[in-house]
C-alpha cells in the first residue's frame, strides 16, 4: 500500500555530499515550521532549532563533530535543541517555578526534539534537499552549548546538515518488518530475521565484504554483517560526560 507520502518516506536515504548552493531563509523556515506541526507533548513544544550558516561556525562545529566534512560542507546545520527556558520564562511570568527536576521533564522534551526534527526532515526531502542527522555534535557538547550559547534549561539534541544533494544515497535496507511490528504483545524470537538482516545489509557491500570469525563454532566464517557491526559499536562506552553535562545545564535526572 503506498501514496506519494509514503512514497516520500521510503525514498529518505542520508546525504552526506552537498552542492555549496545555499538553502533560502524561507524554505528553512518552511522546514522548520513544518517540524512545529509535529504533536507536542501536552503542546509544550519544548524545542527550538538553531540554523547555522556562518562557514566559520560550522567549521568549528564540525572539527568538533567527529571532523565530519559534510557538515562545513553543507550550506546549512540545524541544531534541534531540547528547550525548556521558554518553559521557564512561561512560569516566571506567571508566578511558578517549573519542576525540571525529574527526569521525565527531559524525556518529554527530548522526544518533542525528535518528532519536530523528523518532520522537519521529510519536508525538507519533499522539498528536494537532502539531510543527515548529526548526533556527534554530542561529542563535545559543553563545547556546542558554549558556540550556540545555549542558555540553561536548553540542551543540543541533534544536529541536521541539509543541502542541496550531491549524491544519490543508498537506501539502506530495514529490519525485516516481523521483528519490529509485534501483534498483542512483544516477541522475543528474532534470530531468524537477525540473519535475515545480516545477509540484507552484507549483500549492500557497505561492510567491504569482510568476514568474521561465526562465534562458538571454531575455524567457522561468515559475512561481517549488522549485528556484527552494531555489537562492536554498542559495546563501547559512548559520551560518558552527557549526564554531567545535562545536570549543568540545569536538569536534574531524578
Ligand atoms: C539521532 C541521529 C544521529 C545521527 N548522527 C549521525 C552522524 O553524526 N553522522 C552521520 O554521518 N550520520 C548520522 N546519523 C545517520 C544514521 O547513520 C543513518 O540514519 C542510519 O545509518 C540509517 O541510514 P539512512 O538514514 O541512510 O537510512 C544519525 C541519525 C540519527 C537518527
Amino acid at each position: 500500500m503506498t501514496n506519494p507520502t509514503i512514497d516520500l518516506i521510503a525514498r529518505h536515504g542520508s546525504v552526506r555530499r552537498y552542492r555549496p548552493e545555499p538553502v533560502a531563509r524561507e524554505m528553512i523556515e518552511t522546514i522548520v515550521a513544518a517540524g512545529q506541526r509535529a504533536s507536542t507533548s501536552s503542546n509544550l513544544q519544548a524545542y527550538s532549532v538553531i540554523a547555522v550558516t556562518d562557514p566559520e561556525r560550522k567549521a568549528r562545529i564540525s572539527e568538533l563533530s567527529g571532523d565530519q566534512t559534510q557538515i562545513y560542507q553543507a550550506p546549512a546545520l540545524l541544531v534541534w535543541c531540547l528547550d525548556r527556558a521558554r518553559l521557564a520564562r512561561a512560569c516566571a511570568l506567571r508566578g511558578y517555578e517549573q519542576n525540571t527536576h525529574y527526569m521525565e521533564s527531559f524525556l518529554v522534551a527530548a522526544v518533542d526534539v525528535a518528532l519536530a526534527a523528523q518532520n522537519g526532515a521529510l519536508a525538507a526531502e519533499s522539498l528536494g534537499l537532502g539531510i543527515c542527522y548529526i548526533g556527534s555534535i554530542r561529542n563535545h557538547t559543553q563545547a556546542i552549548i558554549d558556540i550556540l550559547e545555549l542558555p540553561p534549561f536548553t540542551f543540543p539534541i541533534t544536529g541536521m546538515t541539509i543541502g542541496r544533494p550531491a549524491e544519490t544515497p543508498m537506501i539502506r535496507p530495514r529490519l525485516p518488518l516481523e521483528a519490529v511490528l509485534h501483534w498483542e504483545r512483544y516477541n522475543p524470537d528474532q534470530d531468524e530475521a537477525l540473519a535475515a538482516y545480516d545477509r540484507a545489509m552484507a549483500a549492500t557491500g557497505i561492510y567491504g565484504g569482510r568476514q568474521v570469525a561465526v562465534p562458538g563454532k571454531e575455524g567457522e566464517m561468515e559475512e561481517y554483517g549488522w549485528t556484527e557491526h552494531t555489537a562492536r559499536r554498542i559495546s563501547q562506552p559512548k559520551r560518558t560526560e552527557m549526564r554531567s553535562v545535562i545536570e549543568r545545564q540545569g536538569f536534574r535526572l531524578a
